[in-house]
C-alpha cells in the first residue's frame, strides 16, 4: 500500500482537540468506550502503548498496565492526563525494539500516513508474543449496508460539524471511512499474526482486530 499524505487532515485533530470526546461519544450513540473495551480486553499486562492516545479517552480501560500516550498533536496530548506522554507517529515510533508488552490503537489508522510502516513498527517495538489490538470505523462490509451508510454520514457528520463549528473537519472524517479497504485486507500483509477480526456497531462499520507477534524461536 503506497504511504497516503494527510498532513493537512492530520492537523483537523489539533483543530478539534477539545471538542473531539464530546461529538464522538454522540455520534457513536455512546457505544466508543464499549469498543474500546472490546480490543483492550485482548492486551497483555505490563506496558502498552496507546497509539494516536489523543486526549486519553482509553486511560480509565487500561487497568493496572503502565500506558505510553503516543500521539503526533500536542494539542491532544496536552489534555490527556496519561503520566507518559510521547509526541510521535506511528510511522516513526520513538521506542526501542521489543520494550513493550502490547499496543493499542483506536480510531487512527485510517488516519496514519503509511499502514504498512506503522505496522512494521508495531512489530519492531512489540516483545516477541507481544499483542496489537486495534479497533476503527470503516464502511461495512455488504455492499446496499455500504450504500446506506455512506449516505447516512454524508448528511449527519456535516450537519453535527455545523453545530459544533468544525464543518470542514467533519466532512473530512465523512471522507476518511472510504479511505481504507476492508480490515481482512488492510491487515492480510502485516508482519505479525491476525488472530481475530470481529465487527460491531451499526451495520458493522467498526472493527476490531488482534495481531500477535510470534514468540521467539528458541
Ligand atoms: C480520532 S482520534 C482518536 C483518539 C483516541 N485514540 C480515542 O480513542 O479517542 C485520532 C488520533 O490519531 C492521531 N494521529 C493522526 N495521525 C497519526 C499518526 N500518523 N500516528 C499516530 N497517531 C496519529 C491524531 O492526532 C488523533 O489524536
Amino acid at each position: 500500500m503506497p504511504p497516503r499524505r494527510h498532513t493537512a487532515e492530520r492537523q483537523v485533530f489539533s483543530r478539534i482537540a477539545r471538542r473531539y470526546d464530546r461529538v464522538n461519544r454522540i455520534l457513536s450513540l455512546g457505544r466508543d468506550d464499549d469498543w474500546r473495551r472490546r480490543a483492550i480486553a485482548h492486551l497483555p499486562d505490563g506496558v502498552v502503548v496507546d497509539l494516536g492516545a489523543g486526549t486519553g479517552a482509553a486511560n480509565p480501560d487500561f487497568g493496572d498496565r503502565t500506558i505510553i500516550a503516543v500521539d503526533p498533536a500536542p494539542e491532544m496530548l496536552s489534555l490527556n492526563p496519561a503520566l507518559r506522554r510521547v509526541v510521535g507517529k506511528g510511522e516513526c515510533l520513538p521506542l526501542a525494539d521489543g520494550s513493550v508488552d502490547g499496543v493499542f490503537s483506536a480510531y487512527v489508522f485510517r488516519n496514519l500516513d503509511s499502514i504498512a510502516r506503522t505496522l512494521d513498527e508495531i512489530a519492531r517495538v512489540l516483545r516477541p508474543g507481544g499483542v496489537a489490538a486495534i479497533v476503527d470505523l470503516g464502511r461495512p462490509e455488504s455492499r446496499w449496508k455500504r450504500t446506506l451508510h455512506r449516505i447516512g454520514s454524508a448528511i449527519v457528520l456535516p450537519v453535527v460539524g455545523f453545530f459544533v463549528g468544525g464543518f470542514s473537519e467533519y466532512r473530512y472524517l465523512h471522507r476518511s471511512l472510504d479511505s481504507l479497504p476492508q480490515p481482512q485486507d488492510i491487515y492480510a500483509d502485516a508482519p505479525l499474526n491476525v488472530e481475530k477480526i470481529w465487527r460491531m456497531g451499526p451495520f458493522g462499520f467498526v472493527y476490531g482486530v488482534v495481531l500477535k507477534k510470534p514468540p521467539a524461536s528458541s
